[in-house]
This record gives C-alpha cells, sequence and structure tokens, in this order.
C-alpha cells in the first residue's frame, strides 16, 4: 500500500451519510456553545493556578494570550478544513483525504493524547475539585484514594518518584461512568450542553465581576517573577512553559468541527463555531487569570482546586461550593466530548482498516462502538487512577499541539495537491497563517521541555511500529465499506 495514498473525498462522505441521519440543527450560536462546552474545564480551574504558582506568576496571563494566538492560527486551517469536508471529520479524516495515509495514521495517533489522555487529565482534576467540595461538607476522603501513586515519571535518566497516594478512585469512577453512558449511546444533546455552558459561563462571568473589587495590586508585582536559574521556573521561559501548559485550556475548540454534519450551513457557520468559541474562551481566561492573581499571591496558587483558594479571600465564601458544583458539571462535559472523540476517531481508522475491527463493532442494540468504548474505559480510567496529572496534562498538550502543526501543514499541502477543491472558507494568507501557525505552535511545544518532547516521541515510536507491523498491510482502502453507526 502506497504510504501516500489519499482517500478519495467522494467516498468519505458517502461512508458518513450512511452512519448519519442526523438534522441540520445547528446554528452559529449553539455551535459556539459546543465550542466552549468543550472548552472550558480543567486548563482553566486547575491548570491556571498551577501555572502561576510554578511557572509564571501573574503574567499567566501573557501564557494565556500566546497560547490564544497559536489556537487561533491553528483554528483559521482547521476552520478550512472543515468546510471543504463538512462531515462528521476528525484531523484523521482530513489528512487522509488530502496528505496521505502515513501521515493520517500518525495524526489519528496523536489525537489519542488530546482525547484520551486528556479525558484522564479532565478526571483527575475532577476528582480534585470532587474531594474539596466533599470536605466543605465535612466527608474526608483519604489522600491514598485520591492521589495517584506516582508523583513524577522522568524517561532520561529513568526515575519513578512515588508519592503517599494509591489510586485516584473518583477519577476512575468518572472515566467508568462515562463510558458506560457512551456505551448506551448517549446523543451529545445540544441543549443538555447549553446548560451546562451557560452554568460554566456564569462561574467564570461572576468570579471575573466579584472577584475585581477585591484585587490587591500588590499581588502583580512582580509580574513576571524572575527565573529560577532552571529553564521554564519564572521569567520570560516560564510564561512560554505556562503557555504550553495552559494551552490545554484551549483543547477542544477542533470537537466543533465534529458536529458539521448537524450544521444548518456548515461553509459558513464552521468557521464561526470555531473561531467564535476561541475568541469569547481567550477573552475569559484573560480576565479570569488576571482576577486569580489578583485575589491571590500567585505562590499560594499551587491547589488542585485554586478557584476555591481565591473566593476564599472574598467574602462571598458562600458562591464557593455552587462554583465547584459548576465546575465539576462542567468537567464531565468535557470529558464526555473527549471520549466520545476518541471513540469516534479511532472508529473511523478501523474502519479504515488501520486499526482492528473490534474499534468499529457496533453493540446490536444500542448501536454504538461499544468494545472501543470500554477498551478505552480501560486505558483512560488507568491514567487517571495511576498517573500524575502533570505529566498526563503535558502529554495532552504536546500531543495536541503536535496535532496542530500538522493541520497547519496540512492546508499548505492541500492548496498544492488539491487546488481544484472548493474552499468556502479559505484561510486568510496561505502560506503566512500556516506558518505562523506551524512555528506559534513548535513554540509552545519548545516550552513544554525536553522531557515532554521524548514521552512524545515514545509515543509516536510505538504508533509507527503498529502502523508499519499491522495497519499498512490491512488498509481498506479498496475494499468497500460495511455497516452505519450511531453513537
Ligand atoms: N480545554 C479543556 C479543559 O480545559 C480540555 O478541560
Amino acid at each position: 500500500m502506497n504510504l501516500f495514498a489519499t482517500k478519495p473525498l467522494s467516498r468519505i462522505i458517502r461512508e458518513s451519510e450512511g452512519e448519519h441521519s442526523l438534522k441540520r440543527t445547528l446554528g452559529p450560536v449553539q455551535l459556539v456553545s459546543l465550542g466552549i462546552g468543550a472548552i472550558i474545564g480543567a486548563g482553566l480551574f486547575s491548570l491556571t493556578g498551577i501555572a502561576a504558582a510554578n511557572n509564571a506568576g501573574p503574567a499567566v496571563v501573557l501564557s494565556f494570550v500566546l497560547a490564544g494566538v497559536g489556537c487561533a492560527f491553528a483554528g483559521l486551517c482547521y476552520s478550512e478544513f472543515a468546510t471543504m469536508i463538512p462531515i462528521a471529520g476528525s484531523a484523521y479524516t482530513y489528512s487522509y483525504a488530502t496528505m496521505g495515509e502515513l501521515l493520517a495514521w500518525i495524526i489519528g495517533w496523536d489525537l489519542v493524547l488530546e482525547y484520551a489522555v486528556g479525558a484522564s487529565t479532565v478526571a483527575v482534576s475532577w476528582s480534585g475539585y470532587v474531594a474539596s467540595l466533599l470536605a466543605d461538607f465535612d466527608i474526608v476522603l483519604p489522600q491514598k484514594l485520591i492521589e495517584s501513586p506516582i508523583r513524577d515519571l522522568k524517561l532520561y535518566p529513568f526515575e519513578v518518584v512515588w508519592g503517599p497516594g494509591l489510586v485516584n478512585l473518583p477519577a476512575l469512577i468518572v472515566v467508568i461512568l462515562i463510558s458506560l453512558l457512551l456505551v448506551i449511546g448517549i446523543q451529545e444533546s445540544a441543549r443538555v450542553n447549553s446548560v451546562i455552558v451557560v452554568l460554566k459561563v456564569s462561574v467564570v462571568l461572576l468570579f471575573i465581576v466579584f472577584g475585581w473589587a477585591y484585587i490587591n495590586p500588590a499581588n502583580y508585582k512582580p509580574f513576571i517573577p524572575p527565573n529560577t536559574g532552571e529553564f521554564g521556573h519564572f521569567g520570560w521561559s516560564g510564561v512560554v512553559r505556562a503557555a504550553g501548559v495552559v494551552f490545554f485550556a484551549f483543547i477542544g475548540f477542533d470537537a466543533v468541527s465534529t458536529a458539521a454534519q448537524e450544521a444548518k450551513n456548515p461553509q459558513r457557520h464552521m468557521p464561526i463555531g470555531i473561531i467564535g468559541s476561541l475568541a469569547v474562551c481567550t477573552i475569559l481566561y484573560v480576565l479570569f487569570a488576571r482576577v486569580l492573581t489578583g485575589l491571590v499571591p500567585y505562590a499560594d496558587l499551587n491547589s488542585a482546586a485554586p478557584v476555591a483558594v481565591a473566593i476564599d479571600r472574598t467574602p462571598y465564601t458562600w458562591f464557593r461550593e455552587a462554583v465547584k458544583l459548576a465546575i465539576i458539571a462542567g468537567y464531565t462535559s468535557v470529558i464526555l466530548v473527549m471520549l466520545l472523540g476518541q471513540s469516534r476517531v479511532f472508529y473511523s481508522m478501523s474502519r479504515d482498516g488501520l486499526l482492528p475491527k473490534l474499534f468499529s463493532d457496533i453493540h446490536p442494540r444500542f448501536r454504538t462502538p461499544w468494545r472501543s468504548n470500554l477498551l478505552f474505559m480501560l486505558f483512560v480510567g488507568l491514567f487517571a487512577a495511576f498517573a500524575p496529572i502533570q505529566i498526563v496534562g503535558h502529554m495532552t498538550s504536546i500531543g495536541t499541539l503536535f496535532a496542530f502543526v500538522l493541520v497547519c501543514i496540512g492546508i499548505m499541502v492541500m492548496r498544492r495537491t488539491h487546488p481544484e477543491l472548493p474552499r468556502p472558507f479559505r484561510t486568510p494568507l496561505v502560506p503566512v497563517v500556516p506558518v505562523l501557525g506551524i512555528l506559534s505552535n513548535l513554540f509552545l511545544m519548545f516550552g513544554l521541555g525536553l522531557e515532554n518532547w521524548m514521552r512524545l516521541f515514545v509515543w509516536l515510536a510505538i504508533g509507527l511500529a503498529i502502523y508499519f507491523g499491522y495497519s499498512r498491510h490491512r488498509s481498506h482502502l479498496n475494499i468497500p465499506e460495511p455497516a452505519p453507526v450511531k453513537q
């Protein structure tokens, strides 16, 4: 099989038509709301505090701007793909149509870091807020059961740093529950999502408005704390590293593209959904981070629930429990979207023959890829239960950044190889925008440090071994495709 063989667009569209009979009901507002539902989560409510405390101090607001800029470039490239192939696609589908099988495989494999590993990161953070909420009601969960046993894992020189925890049980439980929901076949309901989005956005807005009056300007000094001598620990390198960390908070805007088939007018509304949700989130994030670091000295923000720490500095302590509850609900929708995205990507890869058939086996009654959901329940659950949050979070960020780099490259390749395809939305100023996208996302990856690059390489090497040992010989490009799916 030719490594650069592409999958014909007509075939992708034909197959996807068999899979969905969804109504085109989503307008621009619902699409933006869908994006925000998938975007606002652990990145904002947990990592902002951690990045401020360990890397950037009050300058974490700059880190949000840097990360937002990188995402904006990638978002413009995503929009071109999403309108050109307006089906329930992902970066995997787009690249299979344009850049060939090997790159499609690499993106598909890499997306596991974004979706599956990302879901475990959010699950760990979910667990932090649940434990904190229960503690407010004097239910104190034993430390051993809410913390992973591994605190850090270095690849070179190889070293495992053990902590006091045994297993992160709540994180494991939420992964199991949501995976079972997916097996039964919960539809991504735009209405439920809207309620959660209203809750999340209200919490952020209320936090900004209530908190603003209690900002202590002394907390902003120094704005960029001096570097400690180690790369990434304050100073400008800290701002860049923090940008790589809080980049996590932006992940999910690409989920809008998976709703292309349900959009009333995908050609016009997809770019609005993608860029609009990104813009709204960037503004909210910068304001949120400004208030958070204004309320609390940055060194005190190293907490799994920094919002609660900040609220305690205001007279609105009654607001604390409501906020935690809203955050917990908000995280749940993020985990759901990520696990759903994961099963969709592997479903497509399996239907293309690149992965074993079990990833596209459909349950006879529920009509969902249940085996895939259960396998990912195991994989994501194990990560959530036993891996340290910093590592899984960084792996998600570096993996997603890498996917964005490939999507930006894809836009340029496609303009050359498929100049004739209709492009209802054209990424402006090609090649400037994709090149800036590549550079800014590589820059954020650079900020994440050598250790995370090594983890990414190990992950990709495993993926390539599977591709050359298995997938390459089993590609279905020339075989007609079978049965439909509903998720
Ligand atoms: N952006 C999502 C979050 O912050 C993944 O949780």
